[in-house]
């Protein structure tokens, strides 16, 4: 274990060393059939060993920050648009104030927002604003964003309008430059895309052997991730310093996702379909901040949004004896919602 910890670096490095040798893909909005054996390389190397494109589906691959930095864009919109690099990637600057866990964006979203299987984040910049079943209302990009600060980050989202949220929703934007609104093709490796269901039913068991072997070095036995010098290097996966039970990544079947595809840091695609469910599994058997949506009794909460999120949980469940989320903890913070997080009426009858 002390071996990996002696040489670990700033996550922010580390990924940069892990993907900043491979090919870099230029720039490009395709559909799969269309595209040259170039860039079906180029787009491998940023996702070794992922599933290729179908034909039909819709291929971007977004400028990079070089490419900011290359294209003739004015030096004022260029500033912006760091800034919202700056906080997409750092998040942890708005520690206390938005953010109250260990989270930036850039620790689920991987490679800058980039990657497709990582959860790309430029497709909600052309497909919203849209109608969401997780808030039953239509949401545009400053409230899709919002939704990540209050569940994923267990905080508080930035004020809609703002500086720093319309530098955010901008760096978003900018991403999906070519790419046009509405697209209605299927997005090629949109969020951490399902997974075939495994063979044998996810064990928590069978995870929590798996997770010894292949995540404890870096997330700690404990799930608490590793903090050096004040500096985030291992987020944690449970615990008060990770994401809340509300959020999307608590659902096993985008856990899997993500685990398969992303994880271990650095073997992207390694793992088996089963032990990416098993693991899944175990670690979203572990407490976590309360959902920010919680009406006092997680069994009641659980069953208010069953259908629509936590069917895919085990929150509000007897695991080891005891029902997950039946607790007042709500991490870090000192409120349980944030305001901001508010349904949206357009009747018009107000
Ligand atoms: C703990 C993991 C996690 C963190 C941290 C996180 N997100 Fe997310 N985000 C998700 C998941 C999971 C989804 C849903 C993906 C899916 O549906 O497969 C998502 C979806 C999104 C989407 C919609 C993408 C689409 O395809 O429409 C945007 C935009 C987004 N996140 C932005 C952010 C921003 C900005 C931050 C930081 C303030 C952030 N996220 C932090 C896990 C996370
Ligand atoms: C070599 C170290 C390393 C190993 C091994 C590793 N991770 Fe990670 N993991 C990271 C880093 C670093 C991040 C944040 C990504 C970033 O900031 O670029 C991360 C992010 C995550 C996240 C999203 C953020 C969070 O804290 O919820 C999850 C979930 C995760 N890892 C699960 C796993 C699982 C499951 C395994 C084992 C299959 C694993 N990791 C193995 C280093 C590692």
């Amino acid at each position: 274990m002390k071996t990996l910890l002696n040489i670990a670096l700033p996550a922010a490095i580390a990924s940069t060393l892990l993907l900043g040798s491979l090919p870099t893909a230029a720039q490009t909005t395709k559909l799969g059939s269309e595209l040259t054996a170039e860039e079906l390389q180029a787009l491998s190397a940023m996702i070794p060993n992922a599933p290729a494109p179908q034909d039909h589906e819709l291929v971007h691959i977004p400028p990079t920050m070089d490419d900011l930095e290359a294209s003739d864009l004015h030096p004022k919109m260029k500033e912006a648009i760091r800034r919202g690099y700056d906080l997409f990637t750092n998040t942890q600057q708005l520690r206390g104030e938005y953010v109250f866990n260990n989270m930036n964006c850039s620790s689920c979203h991987m490679g800058d927002g980039r990657l497709p299987y990582a959860g790309p984040v430029w497709p909600a910049a052309v497909t919203l604003p849209a109608y969401r079943g997780k808030n039953n209302h239509v949401n545009n990009l400053e409230e899709r964003i919002a939704g990540c600060f209050t569940y994923s980050m267990n905080g508080k989202p930035l004020e809609y309008g703002s500086d720093d949220m319309l530098a955010l929703s901008l760096y978003h934007q900018w991403l999906a430059t070519g790419v046009k609104m509405y697209p209605q093709e299927k997005i090629y490796g949109r969020g951490f895309p399902r997974m075939p269901d495994p063979e044998l039913s996810p064990s928590a068991e069978r995870g929590r052997v798996a997770y010894q072997a292949n995540c404890a070095t870096c997330h700690q036995e404990d799930g608490g991730g590793v903090v050096e010098n004040g500096e985030v290097v291992f987020p944690a996966l449970w615990g008060d310093n990770s994401y809340n039970w509300g959020a999307g990544i608590s659902r096993v079947f985008t856990l899997a996702s993500f685990t398969k595809h992303n994880m271990p840091l650095g073997q992207p695609n390694s793992l088996s379909g089963q032990d990416a469910w098993d693991i899944a599994q175990y670690i979203n058997s572990h407490e976590r901040p309360q959902d920010p949506r919680y009406t006092g009794d997680a069994v009641e909460t659980r069953e208010k949004f069953l259908d629509t999120f936590h069917k895919h949980t085990l929150y509000g469940t007897e695991v080891n004896g005891r029902i997950l989320g039946d607790h007042d903890n709500v991490g870090g913070k000192d409120f349980l919602r944030p305001d901001t997080i508010r349904p949206r009426d357009f009747s018009g009858n107000k």
